[in-house]
């Protein structure tokens, strides 16, 4: 929630949105001040009946780069635009004439690796739950699917270590300039 304190508008994936089944709100500002809420899905497979549908807050934009015969923006009354696009086009060209400056991707894996390797992130906010081993075969990463590497290391400067009584390690990375 701080971190979304300083953003325009908030991105996440479909499998996240399907997985946390999110608002993406603040829910202590007013509704002319919240963020923008930017989904993306290559099919526009959304789920209609999503949290994110029903709650009143900031624009809702779909971002479909390659929508099924079946997709339909009329089964989402809530959402403002549908952009045709990828997740690149969306962010190198139309971001910046909907007012987003700065824009917090939460996820998942999958999204954040195909944005790691257009080169699109500036900064990484990464946390280390140390009270929590997690594992199994099906366990999503920084980068998505296990084994599904990037293709090539990304050169970080390490610029915030903070730490909570909990055991939680908040890590914020730069790109190396
Ligand atoms: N620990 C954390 O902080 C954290 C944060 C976020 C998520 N998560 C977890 O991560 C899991 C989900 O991650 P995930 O990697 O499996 O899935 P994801 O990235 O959330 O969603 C994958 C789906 O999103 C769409 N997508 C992703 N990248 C795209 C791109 N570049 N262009 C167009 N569409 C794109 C595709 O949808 P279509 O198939 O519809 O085309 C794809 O199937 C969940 O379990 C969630 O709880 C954890």
């Amino acid at each position: 929630m701080e971190i979304r304190q300083t953003v325009d508008a908030i991105m996440v994936a479909r499998g996240t949105l399907e997985a946390d089944n999110m608002a993406m709100i603040l829910p202590d500002r007013s509704l002319d001040k919240q963020p923008i809420r930017c989904l993306v899905s290559r099919k526009g497979n959304f789920d209609p009946s999503h949290k994110v549908f029903a709650t009143p807050g900031g624009d809702i934009h779909l971002i479909v780069a390659d929508p099924a015969d079946d997709f339909d923006p009329g089964n989402y009354p809530r959402a403002t635009a549908t952009h045709r696009a990828t997740v690149q086009d969306f962010i190198e060209n139309s971001a910046m004439s909907l007012g987003i400056e700065r824009l917090l991707c939460e996820g998942g894996g999958t999204l954040a690796k195909s944005l790691i390797e257009s080169d699109l992130i500036d900064e990484y906010r990464l946390t280390l739950a140390g009270h929590t081993l997690i594992g199994g075969s099906k366990a999503p990463t920084l980068t998505g699917h296990l084994g599904d590497y990037l293709g090539k290391s990304t050169k970080l400067s390490l610029e915030g270590f903070e730490r909570n009584a909990g055991g939680e390690i908040f890590l914020t990375y730069l790109r190396h300039q």
